[in-house]
């Protein structure tokens, strides 16, 4: 331990002298590997008394690396440094002058600008973006929300990223600016030049369940037949539309490349398919009910995700290149409220809060239907398992939309689910003691951090809510776990950088140390927290692990 500080002081004072010479050395050194000790410079150290001389470095008297001397300095390539520290840097140009900028870490700290409120944003997850993270397959036609392959390829529904969807979408609703609203269709004032091909028909007709004027179609079997709307829309993707489809009908919305060098079609049938693809038609299951359904899809994300289907490469800002060409409907049905905005955040989060609805079981749970191994030597945990952070993160999305709408049928389910949170095994005791809330409700626990303080505010999100109505145990279940979190913080002190769990404690197995956006979401946890609790234990964490974040450490005797 004393002999690696002394290296890595030798390493920083040496490369505090030679930064600019690192910059140049930078270029060459991209790729260095390790190489044995004594097998000379590799062919990218090229010598050259203005860059210095080339300079065997042992490292720990196992193998070296070559570096350079430059008068009295020793510079070590970054590409080792990065590596053997896990530091992070890159060249940047500011105003044509090039600079070599080094973090500690890559996680984000966000300081909370007023006290957390269960009404307002969801923690910083106006940040959020769930639907773009490769571990969602698409957003499902039918329920409008994110359907996960992490750790069950097929595909299920994640009640934990669900919520999270639920919530990223809540919180954007209340920063973002309010979007660009392009109607295209709403029955009366505007009447847009829908036309017919082959055989297709077409009529206005008063809906009596709609209570508005729609659009009537009826197309014949022949492939081409269609009822068409050119449009022309760019920078806005998300369309919403009211559709009452009969069996085999579909509507299709034209993606077109700027300069029409490529189109992509995106096919919404009647169909309980998720999703397929076929060269440049991609096509999403809308469910096969004959009845009134608001569709609101996100444009850009449902092209990436059939694009992801068909092992294309990811490409970078689509937004820039596509645009809206055309809307067209096949089959038979009705059409009502056509318009495509900038954003339907609200749409997203309802959408998610009705599958909370739909999906809570009986007793309150989220069952996830993926088995997930957790931890080697534990036994996974077995499809129908509950997450207390599904919990807390429902309860948090229900307690919103019943804020939202008055409708009680939210609050109900938010305090239902405090049911499978107040009893084994979600509910863990910390030697005989101290309660907490289990994010992966294993045999022994492992006393997850993040997940537990997520849990916490959603306890204290449906409490706040709830307000003088408050017939649930919520304001308790929150006040214990305030309490274990108070006493069982320092554990995950690492004194420099904090732990993930307590697995190290539980299991006796070899720590697991949160990487740096895990230790960033504890850091933005406390601090949110520390804004609700004066206790000084909080805020003076936060303070202290947010500075290991800029390479601060605890001091050493
Ligand atoms: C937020 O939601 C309200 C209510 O649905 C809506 O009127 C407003 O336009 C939305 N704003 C944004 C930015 O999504
Ligand atoms: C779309 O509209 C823009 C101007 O708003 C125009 O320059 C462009 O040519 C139009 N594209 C098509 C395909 O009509
Ligand atoms: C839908 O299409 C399939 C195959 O194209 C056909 O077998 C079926 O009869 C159709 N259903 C209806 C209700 O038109």
């Amino acid at each position: 331990m004393m002999l690696m500080r002394l290296n890595m002081r030798v390493i920083l004072a040496a490369l505090c002298g030679g930064v600019l010479l690192i910059t140049i050395y930078w270029s060459r050194c991209g790729d260095f590997t390790h190489r044995p000790i004594g097998s000379g410079p590799g062919s990218a150290a090229s010598s050259g008394s203005q860059r210095g001389e080339d300079l065997e470095c042992i490292i720990n008297g196992e193998y070296s690396v070559w570096c350079r001397r430059h008068r009295d300095e020793v510079l070590v390539p970054f590409s080792f440094i990065r590596k053997y520290f896990e530091v992070y840097g890159k060249l940047t140009s500011v105003d044509g002058v090039e600079k070599f900028e080094w973090s500690h870490s890559y996680g984000k700290v966000y300081h909370p600008k007023k006290k957390y409120d269960p009404r307002g944003t969801f923690t910083t997850f106006e940040n959020y973006n769930v639907e773009v993270r490769d571990r969602v397959k698409c957003i499902s036609g039918v329920e409008g929300v994110p359907v996960s392959t992490q750790w069950e390829p097929r595909g299920y529904f994640y009640p934990t990223q669900v919520a999270q969807f639920g919530l990223a979408h809540y919180s954007k609703n209340l920063t973002e600016p309010e979007p660009r609203v392009t109607v295209l269709d709403d029955g009366d004032e505007h009447a847009p030049g829908w036309t017919c091909s082959q055989d297709a028909t077409m009529t206005r007709e008063y809906d009596s369940e709609l209570k508005a004027k729609v659009m009537e179609f009826r197309t014949s079997e022949q492939a081409p037949s269609q009822v068409w709307l050119s449009v022309n829309i760019s920078q806005d993707f998300v369309v919403s539309v009211d559709l009452l489809l009969k069996p085999n009908s579909s509507m299709m919305i034209v993606l077109q490349n700027k300069d029409k060098k490529e189109t992509v079609y995106l096919h919404y049938v009647t169909s309980t398919q998720l999703i397929y693809a076929q060269d440049d038609h991609i096509y999403y299951g809308i469910g096969v009910e004959q009845k009134w359904r608001r569709l609101t899809r996100d444009l850009i994300i449902d092209m990436q995700k059939g694009w992801a289907l068909l092992d294309r490469p990811k490409r970078k800002s689509p937004k820039n290149k596509f645009m809206v060409s055309g809307v067209a409907v096949r089959g038979a049905g009705r059409v009502g409220h056509l318009r495509v905005s900038g954003s339907e955040h609200m749409a997203q989060f309802f959408a998610a809060a009705t599958w909370l609805l739909r999906a809570q079981a009986e007793r309150g749970g989220w069952p996830i239907p993926a088995r997930r191994r957790v931890a080697p030597r534990l036994s996974p945990l077995a499809p129908g398992w509950y997450s207390a952070m599904s919990q807390g993160h429902g309860i948090s999305v229900l307690s919103r939309a019943y804020h939202r709408s008055g409708d009680a049928a939210y609050l109900r389910a938010a305090r239902r689910a405090l049911r499978p949170l107040d009893a084994p095994p979600l509910k863990a005791l910390w030697m005989d003691r101290y309660v907490w809330y289990e994010e992966y409700p294993t045999k022994p626990p492992l006393f997850v951090l993040n997940g537990f303080i997520y849990t916490l505010l959603g306890l204290y999100d449906l409490h706040v809510i709830e307000g003088e109505n408050s017939i649930s145990p919520a304001k308790k279940m929150f006040d214990e776990g305030m309490v274990s979190l108070k006493a069982l913080l320092p554990l995950f002190d690492t004194g420099s950088g904090s732990f993930y769990d307590l697995r190290h404690f539980t299991l006796g197995v070899s720590p697991n140390i949160a990487r740096w956006d895990y230790h960033a979401t504890h850091v933005n946890q406390l601090y949110l927290l520390a804004g609700l609790d004066p206790d000084p234990i909080l805020i003076n964490t936060a303070r202290r692990w947010q500075g290991y974040m800029q390479g601060k450490r605890a001091a050493h005797n």
